[in-house]
């Protein structure tokens, strides 16, 4: 009954819906598209899917029918109200045991709204993250699922042919129940911004404090880039070499410098002040985004003050800035997994920290020859507090930290912010003070608000009575 039939279909066929689908045909599968506007389809089909096995597929029903059964259909939609959209109009056609995989860049909990809600019409979902942009979802992306496991048993075949591939395997594997997919995603993408940030700030010191051309700072990211091997890092010397047609000027030069965001790294942000983590890093970098768009006011404000740029470094400055982005991107890496490691527990994900490393080694955006390290560090110890004290990065941290707390006093009387830097140096000060002023504030709480405090030298609850209040 099932001859002929496609083995999955792709709904959305923006590029990273198209891409995915190509993919997915290229390594032997057959596959239905849709897309709600039926041109889109109809131009995919009759151009990049000319010859192929994909199917377009023009009303939902013609979608579903086209498909063998337990049917897979996975979704490469907006993330937010287009995704429910979709699935209120599949439900009246799927069956028992259909899947449903969402690979849009959901918020956690819209995931496990629509878990609970699917499985009630017995109907299984994967919130699943995809990453790697319009060429990973082409050429093998990383790809993150969670929720019901049963339906990844049914897309395991397809989803490890579809990902990219490393010696240590397909950059894919089950993650856990509920949105741990999704989970999983959103705090790589609060890394990717992380790191995005340390790169921006590591080129603003070097046209500020040493005025290299778009060109120079090029060749240093190449060369740098043969210990990171990291994607960002790769694309960074890339742009710094690209020429803009139109002015004939280094493109980054034309580029405004006000960044937008979609949320994935805010939502990072909010939901570890909820579960009481500290990721300053991956927050400096929301916060640098938001600061930067608004260029209007800081047009203003610079006008008042007249910040100039006061240093007389040495370029041999610029290898303990080598050193300082390469220890700032590894505390980047430590707090997007710690976060992980917390969430984890908190939600029920029982996540293979060590797996999910390994996922990330190809594909994703935020890949480098530091996932290898970090998976090692939690496969030897999967309890493993934090990657700073693991032994694959102890050394690194030993040597590398003083050459990032040189960067920062530096460029901190430079005139130059630099808050992922910044951030990342008090993490580590922060982690490694054994004694922190926080007495002083459970003191202060305790003054005025009679919040109490635990002592030093015994157990317990204790309020002083500072203030004789009705004597005031
Ligand atoms: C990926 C990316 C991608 C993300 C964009 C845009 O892993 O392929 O993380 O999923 O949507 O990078 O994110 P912002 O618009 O928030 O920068």
């Amino acid at each position: 009954m099932d001859q002929g039939k496609s083995d999955i279909a792709v709904v959305g066929m923006a590029v990273m819906g198209q891409n995915l689908a190509l993919n997915m045909e290229s390594k032997g599968f057959i596959v239905s598209v849709y897309n709600r506007h039926s041109e889109k389809t109809q131009r995919f089909v009759e151009e990049r899917a000319r010859n192929k096995n994909i199917l377009g597929t023009y009303n939902i029903k013609e979608l579903v029918d086209s498909l063998k059964t337990p049917r897979k259909i996975m979704l490469m939609v907006k993330a937010g109200n287009p995704v429910d959209g979709v699935i209120k109009e599949l439900l009246p056609y799927l069956e028992e045991g259909d899947i449903i995989i969402d690979g849009g860049n959901s918020y956690y909990k819209d995931t496990d709204r629509r878990s609970e809600y699917l499985s009630q019409k017995h109907i299984r979902f994967l919130g699943t993250g995809v990453s790697g942009g319009e060429y990973g979802a082409l050429h093998g992306p990383s790809i993150m699922p969670g929720g019901d496991k049963s339906a990844y048993e049914e897309v395991k075949e397809i989803l490890e042919a579809t990902a990219a591939k490393t010696q240590d395997g397909p950059c894919v594997t089950y993650l856990g129940p509920k949105s741990s997919g999704h989970y999983v995603k959103m705090v790589h993408n609060g890394i990717e911004y992380a790191i995005m940030e340390l790169i921006s700030e590591t080129y603003d010191i070097m046209r500020k404090v040493f005025k290299l051309s778009p060109k120079e700072m090029s060749n240093l990211f190449k060369e740098w880039n043969e210990e990171h091997q990291s994607y960002l890092m790769e694309i960074t010397y890339k742009i710094l070499d690209w020429v803009d047609e139109e002015t004939g000027k280094p493109i980054v030069d034309v580029i405004l410098d006000s960044a937008k965001q979609k949320g994935t790294g805010k939502w990072s942000v909010q939901d570890a002040l909820d579960l009481n983590i500290s990721i300053p890093t991956i927050n400096a970098a929301v916060n640098a985004r938001t600061l930067s768009s608004i260029k209007e006011e800081r047009i203003k404000i610079e006008k008042i003050y007249k910040t100039t740029i006061e240093s007389n470094l040495k370029e041999d400055f610029i290898y303990s800035l080598k050193n300082a982005l390469f220890i700032a991107t590894v505390i980047a890496y430590t707090e997007g997994m710690k976060l992980l490691q917390v969430a984890s527990n908190e939600y029920g994900y029982n996540l293979d920290l060590s797996e999910v490393a390994r996922i990330w080694e190809d594909g994703c955006i935020i890949r480098s020859a530091l996932l290898k390290p970090i998976q090692k560090s939690f496969k030897n110890d999967p309890h493993l507090i934090n990657l700073i004290i693991s032994n694959e990065f102890k050394n690194e941290f030993q040597n590398r930290i003083p050459e990032l707390r040189k960067v920062v006093s530096e460029i901190k009387k430079a005139n130059i912010p630099i808050p992922a830097f910044s951030s990342a140096l008090d993490y580590f000060d922060g982690l490694s003070s054994k004694e922190l002023p926080a007495n002083l504030i459970q003191a202060q709480r305790d003054y005025f608000g009679a919040h109490t405090y635990e002592r030093r030298d015994k157990e317990g609850v204790f309020h002083t009575e500072w203030q004789d209040i009705h004597n005031i």
